[in-house]
């Protein structure tokens, strides 16, 4: 019988076109994959995360591909999440996706977030590499009973230490390695 290989879900919590955080995480995505992981992305772009209001949902229902959405994280057997720091915190983006992804379905049932594994990043043009943010996003994730992994990056100075939408920075690199690895990990 052979070992089904584990899920990881990448969020990431820049929608920019040419995000930093989009492309660090698309490098550990790609890592977690020569470790033999399926992954997926959650794309943000489109109808289907409006600012979270319950009169919306109420009103609207489940708005655009979220009950997709809402399943993949179901089947997902672990998380690499990447976020820019916007004043000291993760970004909006990525608090409003944990919510709306939180609402119940009966059309996808089941637990997104819950004894669930996530691996950090977050990705700055500045010198710090949004260490603040990270700490924020743990706060929350622990808030949902995630697993959140001993191993995280801060990539700071994104301009520097990227180009042509690659990594580098041989050292940063690695480091964005060990984050999907130690994910990866604990998956299995
Ligand atoms: C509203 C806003 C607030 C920001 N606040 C911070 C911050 O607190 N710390 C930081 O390191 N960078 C901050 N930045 C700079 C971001 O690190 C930078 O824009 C980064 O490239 C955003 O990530 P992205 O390229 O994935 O979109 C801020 C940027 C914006 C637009």
């Amino acid at each position: 019988m052979t070992e089904k290989s584990p899920l990881i879900v990448g969020v990431c919590g820049s929608a920019r076109a040419g995000s930093f955080n989009r492309l660090v995480l698309d490098h550990a995505l790609a890592h977690a994959e020569t470790l033999g992981a399926r992954v997926e992305m959650v794309e943000m772009q489109g109808d289907t995360f409006p600012n979270f209001c319950e009169d919306l949902e109420t009103r609207d229902g489940r708005p655009g591909r979220l009950d997709e959405i809402r399943q993949l994280c179901v089947d997902a057997d672990g998380y690499l999440m990447a976020s820019p720091e916007y004043n000291g915190g993760p970004t909006g983006i990525l608090k409003n996706f944990v919510d709306w992804v939180s609402r119940p379905s009966k059309t996808a049932p089941g637990i997104p977030f819950r004894e669930k594994p996530v691996g950090l990043l977050s990705v700055s043009t500045g010198r710090l590499g949004g260490i603040k943010g990270i700490q924020c996003l743990r706060m929350i994730l622990s808030h949902l009973g995630m697993h959140i992994s001993g191993k995280e990056f801060a990539f700071a100075l994104a301009k520097e230490n990227t180009e042509d939408g690659k990594i580098i920075n041989e050292f940063m690199a690695g480091e964005v390695n060990a984050v999907a690895a130690r994910l990866f990990e604990l998956t299995r």
